[in-house]
């Protein structure tokens, strides 16, 4: 069934509680709906899919057409002893999904546990946490690709994954690509990924169920990060930016040690966005309605359900050009702008 909604507050359906409006809200609940919303469309119209919202400030009404999908179903497709493929619909919440495979102790995605968002946009996102990534576990997804008019399947190696990032971001294929479901492999072998340091501390031996990974990565999430549900987010706000080896001195110099968090990656340095914040003194503070999260500075919360946009964008600048200023390393917000 395919409803329609004109002239659609887009607050209710995003975990940032940001009011917006769009011109319409479209609902689907099967992939054969796709081509015929699509075939709908007028020509030039703005066409926008969400998940569940969970990453997205709408910085104004969106005028055009936003579609979310309601495709649900969580079907084992192949076995393979000890490998499983998995098919989940792409308007399945990714936590139901890790919630199923957890209860038949199923490794693979336990790590990703709590994460808000649907499975669909985890493959476009490629959401990541506590050392573990949708990408590590995803085999295909199946779209339907605007251009060639026809449903396609990607292989995860098409998909060019990268740090919260993939294909579907690109700009010639924003809104092209409309996925709905993706198949993950998931394995029954004990195979508890538990290097992150949060994680680790959270185990004297090592465990031996995903559920239990899945308590202590939710234990950890619960005691840093807002419940959405509670107090409105979009989780991270910014990217952890990796930094070159002289912006790195420079963070030495300015600090006056290098005990500070930063890691070697490919192309430079990863420094935690969060330590960025809180050492210009963001954590906790206040601004109008919108408020930098106590307990992580990389979360910016709208905790009355009151702040507007420009109040975001305005903390977003402030925070942005302090790090800049104090630091020299300039800030990617991690959560879309549209
Ligand atoms: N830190 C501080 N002050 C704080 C909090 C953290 O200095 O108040 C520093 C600490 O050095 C800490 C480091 O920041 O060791 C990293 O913090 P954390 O382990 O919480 O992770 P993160 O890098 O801040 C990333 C993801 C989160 C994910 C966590 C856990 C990004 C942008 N964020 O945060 O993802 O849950 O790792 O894996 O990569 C999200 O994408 O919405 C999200 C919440």
């Amino acid at each position: 069934m395919i409803t329609t909604r004109q002239n659609f507050e887009l607050s209710s359906v995003t975990t940032f509680a940001i009011p917006a409006k769009c011109g319409c809200y479209i609902e689907y609940d099967c992939p054969e709906d796709i081509p015929f919303i699509l075939s709908t469309l007028r020509p030039n119209v703005d066409f926008l899919h969400i998940g569940e919202g969970s990453n997205l400030l709408f910085t104004s009404d969106f005028p055009g057409i936003v579609a979310h999908s309601r495709i649900k179903g969580i079907e084992i497709v192949e076995e393979d002893y000890p490998f499983v493929k998995v098919k989940v619909g792409a308007g399945e919440k990714m936590d139901d999904f890790i919630r199923w495979a957890c209860d038949r102790e199923l490794w693979g995605v336990e790590n990703l546990s709590g994460i808000p968002g649907e499975v669909g946009a985890s493959a476009v996102q490629n959401v990541g946490a506590y050392g573990s990534e949708a990408s590590d576990a995803i085999v295909e997804v199946n779209a339907y690709d605007r251009e060639k008019d026809d449903f396609v399947t990607l292989r995860c190696e098409d998909c060019h994954y990268g740090y919260r990032d993939s294909i579907f971001k690109r700009p010639e294929l924003r809104g092209c690509m409309i996925i709905h479901s993706v198949v993950y492999k998931l394995t029954s072998m004990l195979s508890p990924n538990i290097d992150y340091p949060a994680l680790k501390s959270c185990f004297s031996t090592l465990p031996s169920s995903p559920w239990q990974v899945r308590e202590a990565v939710i234990n950890v999430r619960n005691s840093k990060l807002p419940d959405p549900s509670v107090t409105p987010s979009a989780g991270s706000f910014f990217k952890n930016p990796v930094i070159t080896q002289e912006q790195l001195q420079h963070i030495i110099d300015t600090t006056g040690n290098d005990s500070f968090p930063h890691f070697k990656v490919e192309g430079g340095w990863k420094i935690p966005a969060a330590w960025l914040i809180d050492q210009c003194g963001w954590k906790g503070r206040q601004a109008g309605n919108v408020a930098v999260w106590h307990l992580q500075p990389l979360v910016i919360v709208n905790p009355e359900r009151k702040a507007t946009a420009t109040e975001v964008l305005d903390l977003e600048k402030s925070i942005v050009n302090s790090v800049k200023q104090k630091y020299g390393v300039t800030l990617i917000p991690e959560v879309e702008h549209i």
